[in-house]
Formats: structure tokens, C-alpha cells, sequence
């Protein structure tokens, strides 16, 4: 009954699967992993080293490893560790009785010996990727990573998070959190109204364990219901909010919030990638000029490059009705992808930021707020995926 469910989730969804190391009879299995239905081959190398980015943003639900050594091939897997939470299964072609037991011992989902039947290996992926690693605390429900990027500075990504994470908190009534990862110049809380005592830097640098109830000794509460991690007061604190940092408070938040918003800077820095590596929908904001549009092409290049799932990005097209001789058509054919939201250009908006209120919250009939609660409301899991844990990569 159990294996009936697990199975037909999974069929809807491919396993992202990445290939590392070498062994006698892997790079026959790897084509056929390659041509199998069931399997996404985000990439393969023959060293963790060479495809760290992969690792690290490629939302990979299982690595397998081959090792023609037998012994554990101990380096490899810390590199692979460093770099992914997903589940590692160990390939060798010959038998070993230590490789076996180290493997037992060590963090290794699963160990096959060479040569096996493809459907043999997709059932061992498979099960690797659902019972893989459980999130901390062993929850099964986690809240949704809503990253808002933008390559260009100004196109509107704080205005845009704050007033999607207020509408998440009071609209969609769920329990939200706005992360300021723009770690230098946020104005996340400025735009909100709020004087923070406490900002993500007293978070990640006081002492002890980052666990739920620390978070929320430092998170300051909007009167929306919203809590926000502002930026770093001072531009110099930025460099101590670390990507092993970030990847630990995302990891802690998921398990008190429904949704996270992270509002973040035009820069894929270490923190962005740990973000962007648990990210479930990245709002990418565009608008109607061709130098956005130039480094929107090119961001949607390194994100390709990064492994970023093309699926889970969603096209925002801000100040959508400009008169600027350019219609939003256009962008959809310079950048080969549909707009998925449309905001408009209102004068509510300056009016709203310089009072400190979001729009969603002070002016509710503007257009742009009637938008933005769309969006909002969008990019909310359901109640029924919620209640599963929401998660499509279950596995990491
Ligand atoms: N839809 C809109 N209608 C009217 N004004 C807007 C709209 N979107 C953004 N703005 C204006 O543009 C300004 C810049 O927006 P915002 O600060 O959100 O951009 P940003 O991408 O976060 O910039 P930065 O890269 O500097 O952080 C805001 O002060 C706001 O007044
Ligand atoms: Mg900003």
C-alpha cells in the first residue's frame, strides 16, 4: 500500500540523479540511467571536485558514486557531503567485504555491486531519494523557499518580496518569514516600517545552536502577522552571514514557517547559492528595458549552469504596463519564456514605501496590490500538498 503511493508520486516526478566517480560497467549503466524514464541525469563526473556547482544548486535527489577502490572512498563522499544533502548510493565493481561494512558505517544510503539490471538500480535510486535524509527534527511538513532574484539593481525585488510575504502572513493566513539576504544594503525593514533591534547577523554570530527557538528570539513581528530577519545594520557584518550559515537557518525555519521569503541582491554570492539550493519557487523580476532584459538572459544562463530546475522559476514582470516602447511579448521572445505574473505600475507603490506600508496592507485596491495577492497566492503551497510536506525532492 505504502510502496503503491510512494510509487505513483514518484512517476509523476522524475529523480534528478547525478553520476561521480568511476568503476568497471558505470558508464554503460549511466546511459541507460540516461535513456530511463524515470530518471532526470542532471550531469556526471569523474570527481566530486569538478561539478561543486551541480552539487551544490542542482536540487539533486540522489548522487551515485562509483569507486574502483575496496576501500570507502572517503575524500570523494566528504566532497560530495560539502556540497549536497541528497542521499549517496555507492557503485563497485568487485566484491569487497570492507568496502561493504565501511559503507554500513558511513552515511551511504545504499551500496550495489556491478553489473545490475537498470531497473534493479532505479528501485535502489528511488527508495534512496524518498527515505534519503530527513529534514532535522524529522518533520514532515516544511514551509516553501520563495527566493525573489533579480540580476539588475532597482527593478523592484524589495518591494515585491515585502509585499508578497505581508500578503502571504494576512491574506493566505500562513505562518511567514522575509529573509533580508541582501546582506549589505537591505531595506526590507525600512520598506515595512520596522526598526529592528535584532537583524540575521546577531542571529548567525550569537553563541550556541541555531534551533527553532533561537530563530524566533530573533525575528522582529510586523503587525500583519509577517516576521522578518532584517539585513545587517552595518555593510562590514554582511561577510559573517556565511553560506554553512544561511543552509542552517533555512534548514531550521522550514520547520516553523509555511513559507519563507528571501529578498536577496543582484549577486549569486555564497549565501545566495546555499538559498537558491533549497529554493522552491525563484520569483525572477524583470521589467520592460533592455539592460534588465540583457542580465535576466544572462542569469537564466548561470542558473542553467548552477543546475537550477527550470521549472521552478517563474518569470515577474514588474512595471508590466509602462509605456516604454517595449511590450511584454518581447521579453517573452528575448528570453525564450513565458511571463508567469504581470505587476503594474502605480503610484501607490512610492507612496506606500515612503510611508513604511506595504501596499497589499494600506492601499488593498491598488492595482499593484490586487496583483501582487495573486502572486502571493500562487506561489502558497496548497493545503493538501502541505499536508504531505509540500516538497517535490522529498529525498534531500
Ligand atoms: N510596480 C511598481 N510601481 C511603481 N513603483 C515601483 C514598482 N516597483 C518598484 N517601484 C519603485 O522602484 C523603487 C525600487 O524598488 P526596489 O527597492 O524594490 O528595487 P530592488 O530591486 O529591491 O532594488 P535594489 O537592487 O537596490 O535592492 C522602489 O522605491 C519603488 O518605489
Ligand atoms: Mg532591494
Amino acid at each position: 500500500m505504502r510502496l503503491d503511493t510512494d510509487t505513483r508520486t514518484l512517476t509523476r516526478e522524475k529523480v534528478r540523479l547525478f553520476v561521480t566517480g568511476d568503476c568497471e560497467g558505470l558508464s554503460e549503466l549511466r546511459q541507460a540511467l540516461e535513456r530511463h524514464g524515470e530518471i532526470e541525469l542532471v550531469g556526471a563526473s569523474e570527481s566530486a571536485a569538478e561539478s561543486v556547482a551541480a552539487l551544490r544548486g542542482g536540487h539533486l535527489s540522489v548522487v551515485l558514486h562509483g569507486t574502483r577502490d575496496s576501500r570507502l572512498p572517503q575524500n570523494e563522499l566528504a566532497t560530495i557531503r560539502e556540497h549536497t544533502a541528497a542521499p549517496v548510493i555507492l557503485l563497485a565493481s568487485g566484491e569487497s567485504s570492507a568496502l561493504l561494512e565501511e559503507a554500513l558505517a558511513a552515511d551511504v544510503a545504499d551500496v550495489l555491486l556491478l553489473p545490475q539490471m537498470t531497473e534493479n538500480v532505479v528501485f535502489a535510486i528511488r527508495k534512496a531519494g524518498q527515505g534519503g535524509r530527513r529534514p532535522p527534527g524529522g518533520h514532515a511538513s516544511r514551509g516553501r523557499i520563495v527566493t525573489v532574484f533579480s540580476p539588475k539593481g532597482g527593478t523592484g525585488k524589495t518591494v515585491i518580496a515585502t509585499n508578497t510575504a505581508a500578503s502571504i502572513a494576512k491574506n493566505e493566513g500562513k505562518r511567514a518569514l522575509l529573509v533580508d539576504l541582501d546582506l549589505q544594503f537591505g531595506d526590507a525593514a525600512i520598506m515595512l516600517g520596522i526598526e529592528p533591534e535584532k537583524t540575521i547577523y546577531d542571529l548567525v554570530v550569537a553563541p550556541g545552536e541555531l534551533d527553532n527557538e533561537k530563530v524566533a528570539g530573533y525575528v522582529t513581528r510586523h503587525a500583519c502577522g509577517l516576521d522578518i530577519l532584517p539585513a545587517p545594520l552595518r555593510p562590514e557584518d554582511a561577510e559573517l552571514v556565511t553560506e554553512a550559515k544561511l543552509a542552517q537557518l533555512l534548514e531550521v525555519a522550514r520547520d516553523s514557517y509555511d513559507v519563507i521569503v528571501v529578498d536577496t541582491s543582484p549577486f549569486f554570492h555564497g549565501p545566495m547559492l546555499a538559498t537558491l539550493d533549497r529554493t522552491d519557487e525563484l520569483l525572477l523580476i524583470c521589467s520592460l528595458d533592455v539592460p534588465t532584459l540583457k542580465n535576466v538572459r544572462l542569469a537564466l544562463q548561470t542558473l542553467d549552469l548552477l543546475s537550477f530546475p527550470s521549472e521552478r522559476i517563474r518569470l515577474v514582470l514588474n512595471r508590466a504596463n509602462s509605456k516604454v516602447g517595449m511590450k511584454p511579448g518581447e521579453v517573452e521572445g528575448a528570453l525564450e519564456r513565458k511571463v508567469r505574473f504581470e505587476i503594474p505600475s502605480d503610484r501607490a507603490v512610492p507612496i506606500s514605501v515612503n510611508r513604511g506600508t506595504p501596499a497589499v496592507l494600506s492601499d488593498a485596491r491598488a492595482e499593484f496590490s490586487r496583483a501582487v495577492r495573486e502572486m502571493a497566492k500562487a506561489v502558497v503551497p496548497a493545503e493538501a500538498d502541505a499536508a504531505k510536506g509540500g516538497r517535490r525532492w522529498f529525498g534531500r
